[in-house]
Parts: C-alpha cells; structure tokens; sequence
C-alpha cells in the first residue's frame, strides 16, 4: 500500500503538493488509496516460501516485530521486500527494512478504521489531520499521531529489537524521495 507520509505535518505536505497536482488528481489519488485499504481486508496468509524469506532476512525479534503488524501490512511488507529483489537488490539491510518499514503501524498503533480516515483527510482537511496528529494525547488523537509517525515509531522499534544502525536508518527515512532509502521509498510508493 502507498503511504507516503512526510515528515512534515499534514498541512505543510499538503500546501507541498498542491501546485503540482489537481483537485481532481487528489480525488483520484484518495480513492485509489481508499479502495486498497478495502481491498486489504483480502491479503493472503503467509506461506512457507514468505516464512523461508523472513527466516533469511530477520534476527527472531525482527521477526516478532513483523508478525506483530497486520496480515496485510505483512503481505504489503512482502510485496515491497519483492519488488525490491527484482530491481536487482542486494543489500541485506535494506531488505530488511522493507520487511519492516510499516513496523511502527504494528501492534494495534493505528486500527483499520483510522486508515482511510487518514487518507481522505490528508487529501481533503489536511489542516484537521494536522490537529488531530499533533499530539498522543487525549485518546482519539493517538491513531493519527501514530499514523502520521509510524516511520519514526518503526525505527525506534527496530532499534530496540536489536536491528542494525543501518536498517533503523532506513526505516526512518523511508518516505524521503532523496534519503538513505530512496530505492525502498520509490518501490513502496508504487505497489
Ligand atoms: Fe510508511
Ligand atoms: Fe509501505
């Protein structure tokens, strides 16, 4: 699933890329992003060949912190991990990280129901999702804040979990266009 969130905040991203694209173009984008969080509710269980490349590629705390995402963040997870192999990649660090750059949405930290609410506020009321991520606190903030944070709270995850300088780098930039994962960050943005 694309999810490109910026560092930024919602506003400040979106006042980015509204001269480069349309009303129509955003509506467009928001329902397509739309439509594939719906879709998810179908993503395929594991199977051996996905639990041999987890094997591979993760310590067993990475692996638990995999496991510890959605069944369709797992799949999305898979399919960049995927995409990247057949671009020629190699680098085991940033295999890694594609099997976990989604990490920090893991463990409950941003429910189905919020995702799509983050999608056509981003795209619609940037500046309500820009309130509403701002702080954890009281408890209705805290998905999107979460959501809108997810990069940052994956890498300090994978930090803990013993993962590499290097893939904890990269989970925390991957939604820079120019970062240390750029290549990981154009893949997710097209699958
Ligand atoms: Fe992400
Ligand atoms: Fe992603």
């Amino acid at each position: 699933m694309r999810s490109s969130m910026p560092s930024t905040s919602p506003s400040e991203a979106s006042a980015g890329d509204a001269p480069a694209r349309s009303r129509r173009d955003s509506l467009l984008a928001a329902r397509y992003r739309v439509y594939q969080v719906w879709r998810s509710l179908l993503a395929r269980p594991l199977d051996a060949a996905d639990h041999a490349i987890l094997d591979a590629t993760l310590p067993a705390a990475g692996r638990a912190l995999f496991y510890s995402m959605t069944r369709n963040d797992q799949r999305h997870s898979l399919t960049v991990y995927h995409a990247l192999r057949e671009r020629g990649c190699a680098d085991g660090d940033l295999l890694a990280a594609a099997l976990l750059h989604d990490s920090g949405k893991g463990g409950g930290r941003v429910p189905f129901v919020v995702r799509p609410l983050v999608v056509l506020l981003r795209a619609f009321a940037p500046r309500a999702l820009d309130w509403l991520a701002r702080s954890p606190r009281p408890w209705f903030r805290r998905p999107f804040y979460n959501a809108w944070r997810h990069a940052e709270i994956g890498a300090e995850l994978a930090a803990r979990a013993g993962l590499s300088p290097r893939v904890v780098t990269f989970i925390r930039t991957h939604h820079q266009t120019n970062g240390p994962a750029a290549e990981l960050h154009a893949v997710d943005d097209e699958v």
